[in-house]
């Protein structure tokens, strides 16, 4: 490893400063200053700047906000999938079009449950990230938006703000800012305004508390070695996902198109 010698130096006083220190002395600065510039090189190395990130985009065949149901991050030729019943539950979706953001949302809800959050947290926790699936782009308002017919006010909110939360530290709840989000976003990353006065405003509700769960039991739930079944939380579902009757995608709500897409991505049109 090399050092500026010039700079290690002047940290000691000049060539001045050096006369005066003893052999011991010097080698113990020098030891000093390459354990710290080895540290710094391998902070600079582990996280991209905001504008390497955005250097990346052209050396894709996808952008980045496409969902994993439509472009799997594994790379290779799609799967073909499995058919969907005739009128499909919340949990036929987890088993058979949830691939890629299950297990995540199940260890949050899992965390969420262990922590003695409320149901409807849990329940947030539960479905926080799966309209990943299909659309990454702001995810916090697509999710709200696919459950909002069947979950409570107050679950819809907590999904659809935690988005905004998770780039904001909350030390009253031991919440820091993400190191994944210094390798997604790059290390100098700013959010955009639209992003800072949803915090803001959020901030200040008297459900801040609700997202802001979300985002604390959203942290540590990447373990890809802990597999975590939907069966825990049936009675939560049961008692506060209004499951329609014709099945998710054939109840002519507002957002049963979003469900159908889920279902049908290989549809061209
Ligand atoms: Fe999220
Ligand atoms: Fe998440």
């Amino acid at each position: 490893m090399e050092i500026d010698r010039k700079a290690f130096l002047d940290s000691l006083g000049g060539a001045e400063g050096v006369k005066r220190m003893d052999a011991e002395a010097r080698a113990d600065a020098l030891e000093n200053r390459m354990m710290s510039e080895l540290n710094s090189a391998v902070t600079a190395k582990k996280y991209p700047t905001a504008a390497e990130v955005e250097a990346q985009i052209e050396t894709r065949p996808y952008r980045a906000g496409a969902g994993f149901l439509i472009v799997p991050r594994a790379g290779g030729n799609v799967k073909k999938l499995p058919p969907m019943p005739a009128n499909p539950t919340l949990q036929d979706y987890f088993r058979l079009r949830f691939n890629d953001t299950a297990n995540h949302v199940l260890q949050s809800a899992n965390l969420a449950m262990k922590n003695g959050m409320s149901e409807e947290i849990v329940l947030a926790c539960l479905l926080h990230d799966v309209v990943q699936e299909i659309m990454r782009t702001d995810h916090g308002w697509w999710g709200a938006q696919l459950f909002e017919p069947y979950v409570s006010e107050k679950v819809a909110f907590a999904i659809r703000y935690h988005q905004a939360l998770r780039y904001y530290a909350d030390p009253s709840v031991g919440y820091e800012y993400p190191d994944l989000y210094r390798e997604l976003f790059g290390a100098d990353y700013v959010p955009p305004p639209y992003i800072e006065a949803t915090y803001q405003m959020v901030r200040k509700h008297k459900w801040y508390m609700e997202p802001r769960m979300v985002a604390v039991n959203d942290l540590y739930a990447f373990d890809p070695n802990v597999v975590v079944t939907i069966e825990p939380f049936l009675d939560i579902i049961g008692r506060h996902f209004k499951q329609p009757k014709e099945g998710l995608g054939n109840d002519g709500s507002p957002v049963a198109h979003m469900w159908r897409t889920i279902s049908r991505p290989d549809q061209p049109l």
